[in-house]
């Protein structure tokens, strides 16, 4: 049986996060969700006793400190970061103001640089990873979605970035880029009503090769396989796993 290990999923709470912090928990790891809500985080944790919470927002630099210490405090050891939580908006360049972009990049591009900076003494420790959950609008265009894409894009740079930089450390780097999955993301983090969500999902349906919207099960595979010895030569790969979205 594979060693246990220590996993930080920010954004662990629901969705493609939660599907992991299961996938890891019931292989045996410890794993600290974080949210900046507690009922989804109690929830979560009632499903595995492998699996502890957090509340901890990612656009805080305080946060970003305090998840890394709480993992370690808790089990002595990390061995892969997780950056999983994200923000964006539907946000016509006519709708931009100062806030809204800062508000999609301190979620997704500098809340992953700082637990990144925290984690490095503890990756490097255990020779562990660091896996960033970017979106096919990371490498493809959309109207619309500017900021929310190009923040994605940022973090699928930050990957092959920092890939290069701690490799000499024995730590590696990737990223997932998730296709369109069933989750609380459009409702929640797009701001969509219910029937606007409903016309997107028709219309992301229509597009995807493989005819189906992703579960958060088929990321959430792909990101403990990332952390795991089968990947123990890759560093600095964004993966796509998108039902084929991006070619089309
Ligand atoms: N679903 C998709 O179609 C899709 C496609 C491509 C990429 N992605 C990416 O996949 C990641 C996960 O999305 P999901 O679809 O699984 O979303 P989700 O079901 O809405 O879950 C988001 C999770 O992140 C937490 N969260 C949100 N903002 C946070 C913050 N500032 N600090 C800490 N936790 C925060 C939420 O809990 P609280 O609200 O309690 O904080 C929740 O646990 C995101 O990075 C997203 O951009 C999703």
């Amino acid at each position: 049986m594979q060693e246990s290990k220590v996993i930080i999923i920010t954004g662990g709470s629901s969705g493609i996060g939660r599907a992991a912090a299961l996938r890891f928990a019931s292989q045996g790891d410890k794993v600290l969700i974080t949210g900046r809500r507690a009922g989804p985080i109690e929830k979560t944790m009632a499903e595995h006793q492998n699996i502890a919470g957090l509340i901890a927002d990612t656009a805080s630099a305080e946060d970003a400190e305090r998840t890394i210490a709480e993992a370690i405090g808790k089990w002595g050891r990390l061995d892969t970061l997780v950056n999983n939580a994200g923000a964006g908006a539907i946000l016509p360049l006519s709708d931009v103001a100062a806030e809204r972009i800062a508000d999609i990049f301190s979620v997704n591009v500098v809340g992953p640089s700082l637990l990144a900076r925290a984690a490095l003494p503890h990756l490097q420790a255990t020779r562990g990873t660091i896996i960033n959950i970017s979106s096919t609008f990371g490498h493809r265009p959309a109207a619309g979605l500017s900021h929310y894409a190009a923040s994605k894009a940022a973090l699928e740079h930050l990957t092959r970035c920092w890939a290069l930089e701690l490799a000499p450390l024995g730590i590696r780097v990737n990223a997932v880029a998730a296709g369109p999955t069933e989750s609380g993301a459009l409702t929640g983090m797009m701001g969509l009503s219910a029937e606007a969500a409903e016309a997107v999902k028709d219309e992301e349906r229509a597009r995807i090769p493989l005819g189906r919207r992703g579960v958060p099960d088929d990321i959430a595979r792909w990101i403990v396989q990332l952390a795991g010895p089968a990947s123990q030569w890759m560093t600095g790969q964004v993966l796509a796993v998108d039902g084929g979205l991006g070619l089309a």
